[in-house]
């Protein structure tokens, strides 16, 4: 039986370039997305012509009904998610602390450690029950290296990680691993759209990074 991998903002960046790795490496993909329902069946459109499985699905990941509702119709459709790659990038601002409101800041750190929350108490209790699972968490490498006006993006990072951490060390007796994956800025996503060119490197190895995490057996 294909395993069954969920990829949460899934339609575009790097979520669908990782969703598209793991369809050929044999998972059945779950594309999820909020409004950009278009790009997500995109996505499923080029994993189905390339002969694998793909579905989008709608669900805002701070939203709780969404996240269960998501849970709901992948276990009904293909029985549960195996690996989980928790990527989508609730939108922030760039600007200097002396510009930042509270509700910036405080809004993007809350809405990625609840989402992060939702989506892993969601997925993670079947997994623990079969023994086995895999779980990704996209942060970024601005959680440990500064950069101007990065500071709300950084700070829920930084966060998120710490959560990671203690996920990994609670999950690992079994048999569910949780890793962080912390990418430089990668060029062709909507972050970059903020960013001056020559702080954008070029993407490549993130995708293949992250599938191959979401991927290992052992
Ligand atoms: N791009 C970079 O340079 C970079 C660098 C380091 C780390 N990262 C990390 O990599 C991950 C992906 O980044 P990206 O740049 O590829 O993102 P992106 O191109 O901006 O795509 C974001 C995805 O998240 C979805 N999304 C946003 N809010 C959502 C919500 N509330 N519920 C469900 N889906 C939601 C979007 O779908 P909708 O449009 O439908 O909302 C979209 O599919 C993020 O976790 C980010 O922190 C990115």
């Amino acid at each position: 039986m294909p395993r069954v991998a969920l990829i949460t903002g899934g339609s575009r960046g790097i979520g669908a370039a990782t969703a598209r790795v793991l369809a050929g490496r044999g998972f059945r993909v779950v594309v999820n997305h909020r409004f950009s329902a278009q790009q997500a069946e995109e996505v499923v459109a080029g994993v189905t012509a390339a002969g694998g499985e793909a579905v989008a699905i709608r669900a805002d990941v701070t939203v709780p009904e969404d996240i269960s509702a998501m849970a709901d119709a992948i276990a009904r459709r293909w029985g549960g998610v195996d690996a989980l790659v928790r990527n989508a990038l609730i939108p922030f601002v760039v600007t200097s602390f002396a510009d930042l409101s509270w509700e910036q800041l405080g809004g993007k750190v809350n809405a990625e450690r609840h989402a992060a929350y939702l989506v892993t108490k969601a997925v993670v209790p079947g997994r623990v029950s079969r023994g086995y699972g895999r779980v990704v968490y996209l942060s970024t490498g601005l959680s440990r290296r500064l950069r101007d006006g990065m500071i709300a993006l950084g700070t829920a990072g930084a966060a998120l990680g710490q959560f990671v951490r203690y996920v990994a060390l609670e999950l690992a007796p079994h048999g569910v691993t949780a890793n962080l994956v912390a990418p430089a800025t990668v060029g062709g996503t909507m972050v970059t759209e903020q960013l001056t060119p020559e702080r954008v490197r070029t993407r490549g190895i993130h995708e293949e990074l992250i599938a191959y995490v979401a991927d290992q057996e052992g």
